[in-house]
Formats: C-alpha cells, structure tokens, sequence
C-alpha cells in the first residue's frame, strides 16, 4: 500500500507542479500592484503650471483612437471632442477598420493572418493599439474616455499604462515612444496567445486584451527590460488609479458605454471582484476531488485485490500482481513487473 501511495503522491505532485508553472505569471500578476513604477501625484505639475514646460518631451504628440469608420456615434462623440479640443497642437489619427488593416498589410505583413482571423471585432481595435503605439508613439485613448485636462506631463516618460482593477493594467490608455522595447514585446507576443478560450470574453481579454497586457507585462518586469528613464528607455511606468480617477486633476473621464462586453463579461467581473474567495473555493475543491481520487484508487486496488484473491486462492501480494506492479526478487529491492492477466 505504501508504495502506491507513493506513486498516487508523486503524480498528483507532478500535476499540482504542472498547473501552478502554467498560470505562475496569472497567481503572480495577482500580488503585483505597480508600485514600483507607479507615476505618483506628486510627479504630476497641476494643469497650466509653468513646470510643465520644463519637462522632457520624450513621446510625440499624437493621439492615437480606434473605431469602425469615420461615423463616430453620437454617445462617444463628446468624450471624443474633449480630448480633441484640448489638444489642438496634437495629430489626432483616427484608427478605422480599413486604415488598421492597410497599415498591418503594409507593414507587418506577418501579423496580417492573424490580424485577419481573430474572430472578435474588439480583438483587432485591441491589436492595433499596440501596433500603431509601437510604430508611431504617441497616446492611445479609448473612444468612451474623454480629456480632463492635457496630456503634456505623461509625454515625459518613455511609456506608461494604467492600472487596473482587480490586477494587472488597463490597454484603454497608453502612451509610449516609437519603438519601445515593451510595446514591441506586446505586438510580437500577440501571435503566440491568439487562442481560443471558448467564452468569448476570456478569450478577448487572454488573446488581446488587458489580461493578455498584463501577462506580456509581468514577463517584461522579470525579464529585467524594465529600466530607463530616458528618451530611449525600456521602463514601463504606471498611471495608478488615483490619478486617473478620483481627483478633479486627474486625466481622463469615463463616459458611458463599454461597446462590446457581453454577458460572460458579468460573469468575469463579479469573479474579478470575488477572486481571494474563489482561490481558497479553488483550493478546497481540488482537496475535495484529490480526496475523492484517493477514495477511488483506494476501492480500485480493494477490488482487484479481492479478485485476484478469488481466483488465485489469497496468496499474497496478488493485489499487486492484479493492478499491474509488485515486489519481485528478495529484500534486496524490487521492481515493476508486467501485468498478470487476472
Ligand atoms: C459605420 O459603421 C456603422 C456600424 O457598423 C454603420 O452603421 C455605418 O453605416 C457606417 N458608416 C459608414 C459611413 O460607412
């Protein structure tokens, strides 16, 4: 007995090993919270404040938004003005269906097959972010996100994305210099996680989205790329919610209306914000059903014992014999023997 414990022990190990390689980056992703390269309000001049003229400009002025066509609906046309309004001395690039195409056919033609293929419409206005951020700089800006207040202050770090919710960072706004180390991460990572996960959410999110983001993130931090402050640097800095939402200086507003989200998203966000339950809940089910594999291999090996004892009139170790392995040879030691017909 104490030897198929051992082996029922040291598969289950081999599997638990298995499971927790495959998701580490996810369970680490859940204690990273960005501190170490969060942009702190203090860094931040208030609007209008003459310090802002003397900080380094490192990412150009354009502003970088995504939608089908040209005919912007009219729920998104006002955050779309603000962050216009303010800006007049920005380039302003619109990102249509057809212009994302031409620019990924033109100039990462090895991304076009997949850029073709993602199944979701959000999928592609995902990608293309990072293309376009990758290829020209500048700042990405959600369509639904309207400006507070002007960009100039986040043109001095070499990249920076938000923070997010229950973990991990946002891709609603980004800004980065041409050519930044990470964002050419992202853009070649993109190929590599374009699975489909069958709920369509958890598919968009892990093949495109925030949580696909956030792991090419992760991997970028512990890579060590993540260093340089200056107009060349790789470091990846974060905007943390503080400062993009609650202050009347901060950034960026939301206005309504997520396009997309469908109803797996409710789902995904009630177990967002219900995660540490979940993970103990995760780990009392895998006991559970740890238990109850034991349970079974245990009546397994019973009932081929009792069997073969049936048959072969109880001599011993029969059991062993029967589930295929036994002790052979003399106290010297064992080894696995072939299975007996029973
Ligand atoms: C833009 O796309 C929307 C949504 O698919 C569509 O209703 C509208 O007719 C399109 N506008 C133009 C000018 O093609």
């Amino acid at each position: 007995m104490r030897r198929s414990l051992a082996v029922f022990l040291a598969v289950t190990g081999l599997i638990v090993i298995f499971l927790i390689h495959s998701v580490y980056t996810l369970l680490t992703l859940l204690v990273e919270d960005g501190s170490a390269d969060a942009i702190h309000s203090a860094e931040i001049p208030a609007p209008n404040s003459p310090l802002i003229d003397n900080m380094p400009q490192y990412i150009p002025k354009i502003i970088h938004q995504t939608y089908i066509n040209e005919s912007v609906p009219e729920i998104w046309r006002e955050a779309q003005r603000t962050c216009i309004d303010i800006h007049e001395d920005y380039e302003y690039k619109m990102w249509t269906d057809a212009k994302s195409r031409e620019l990924i056919a033109t100039e990462y033609p090895w991304f076009l097959n997949t850029f073709d293929n993602y199944s979701q419409p959000i999928q592609r206005a995902d990608a293309i972010r990072y293309f376009v951020l990758a290829h020209f700089g500048g700042v990405y800006i959600d369509l639904d996100d309207g400006c507070n207040r002007r960009l100039d202050p986040l043109l001095s770090y070499p990249a920076w994305v938000r923070r997010t919710a229950p973990t991990g960072i946002s891709n609603d706004a980004m800004g980065s210099i041409p050519q930044h180390p990470f964002f050419l991460t992202v853009m070649q990572s993109l190929p590599e996680y374009d699975k489909n996960w069958r709920l369509p959410y958890i598919t968009v999110m892990y093949s495109t989205g925030p949580l696909f983001l956030s792991v090419i993130w992760k991997k970028y931090m512990s890579s060590g790329a993540n260093i340089g402050d200056g107009a060349g640097g790789g470091r990846v800095r974060i905007l943390m919610m503080d400062e993009y939402n609650r202050y009347p200086w901060s950034f960026f507003s939301h206005h309504k209306g997520s396009s997309w989200h469908g109803k797996d998203a409710r789902l995904i966000f009630w177990m967002g914000s219900h995660w540490m339950m979940l993970t103990v809940m995760g780990f009392m089910l895998a006991g559970v059903v740890g238990f109850g594999l034991w349970w079974v291999w245990g009546r397994m090996l019973l009932l081929g014992q009792r069997r073969a004892k049936r048959r072969d009139g109880g001599s011993s170790s029969v059991w062993e014999k029967a589930m295929g392995w036994g002790w052979r040879g003399g106290k010297a030691g064992y080894e696995l023997t072939e299975r007996h017909p029973v």
